[in-house]
C-alpha cells in the first residue's frame, strides 16, 4: 500500500488563477436572471466569461467593455448587444487592478478603461471581482492609465509630470483607436477629486479611476476562500 508522504497530504496554496476562478463562480450568483449581462475585461473575467454557459439560460444577452470580451462572448454563442441598444444592464462584473476600503479601483491594465467605464455607468449593480493582492490602503502602487486622444498625449504626460507621476506611454492603441498613458507613483488619497481633476484636461478620453461610480460588492478570493465585501 502507498504511503503518502506530509507533502502530498498538505493541501496546495491556491494559485492566482486558482483564486480568479473562485471569484469568478461566486459571481454567477450576482446575474440577474433575464436581464442583459454586462461583461468586463482581463484575465479575471476571462474565468468568469468560460463559466458563463453554466447558466446560459439566465442570461439573455450580453454588453460587454472590450473586442477581446466580445470574441470569447460570441465564440461561447452568447448574443452582444451595441451598447446604444441598451438602456441599463442588471449586474456589471469587471475586475480591478486596485481597490481601496471605499471600492474606488484603479482600472485599465488591460486598455479597457473606456469602454468600463461606460458599461458600469449604466449597471444597477457593480460586482469586482479580484484576488486578494489588488486590495489596498491607498490607490496609486499600480500605475494610473489614462486613455488620451493620441494628439494630447504630450500635453496630458506633461500634466501627470506635473502632479509628480513618471509616466511611459503604453505601446498599445485602445478599441477606441486611442492611447494610453502610464503615471506610476501617484498616492491617490482622494480618488474622486483626482479622478474629475483628470477628466477634465483636454485630450482626457477617461481617467482609470473609478472613484464616482465605484464597486458596489467586492469578491474576493483569498487563502480562505471568497470573501464579499460591501460598503459600509
Ligand atoms: C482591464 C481592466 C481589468 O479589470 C484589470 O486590469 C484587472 O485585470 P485582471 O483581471 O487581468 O487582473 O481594468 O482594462
Amino acid at each position: 500500500m502507498a504511503i503518502s508522504t506530509y507533502s502530498e497530504v498538505v493541501a496546495q496554496p491556491l494559485t492566482q488563477t486558482e483564486l480568479k476562478r473562485l471569484v469568478a463562480r461566486a459571481a454567477l450568483d450576482y446575474v440577474v436572471p433575464g436581464e442583459v449581462l454586462g461583461v468586463g475585461t482581463g484575465s479575471t473575467v476571462d474565468q468568469l466569461i468560460d463559466q458563463l454557459p453554466e447558466i446560459r439560460d439566465r442570461i439573455p444577452a450580453c454588453v460587454s467593455s472590450s473586442e477581446r470580451s466580445t470574441k470569447r462572448l460570441e465564440a461561447l454563442g452568447f448574443k452582444v448587444l451595441d451598447m446604444n441598444a441598451v438602456e441599463s444592464v442588471g449586474v456589471y462584473i469587471d475586475g480591478a487592478d486596485e481597490i481601496d476600503s471605499g471600492f474606488a479601483m484603479v482600472k485599465g491594465g488591460g486598455g479597457a478603461l473606456t469602454r468600463e467605464k461606460i458599461v458600469a455607468s449604466v449597471a444597477k449593480k457593480f460586482v469586482c471581482i479580484a484576488d486578494a493582492s489588488k486590495k489596498v490602503d491607498v490607490l496609486g502602487r499600480f500605475p494610473l492609465p489614462v486613455e488620451v486622444i493620441p494628439m494630447a498625449a504630450g500635453a496630458v504626460r506633461r500634466r501627470l509630470e506635473a502632479l509628480g507621476a513618471e509616466v511611459k506611454l503604453r505601446d498599445f492603441i485602445t478599441d477606441n483607436g486611442c492611447r494610453i498613458l502610464d503615471a506610476a507613483g501617484l498616492s491617490i488619497s482622494d480618488p474622486k477629486v483626482l479622478e474629475s481633476e483628470i477628466n477634465s484636461w483636454p485630450g482626457v478620453v477617461t481617467v482609470g479611476l473609478f472613484a464616482h461610480r465605484g464597486a458596489d460588492v467586492l469578491l474576493l478570493g483569498t487563502a480562505e476562500g471568497v470573501k464579499t465585501f460591501r460598503p459600509e
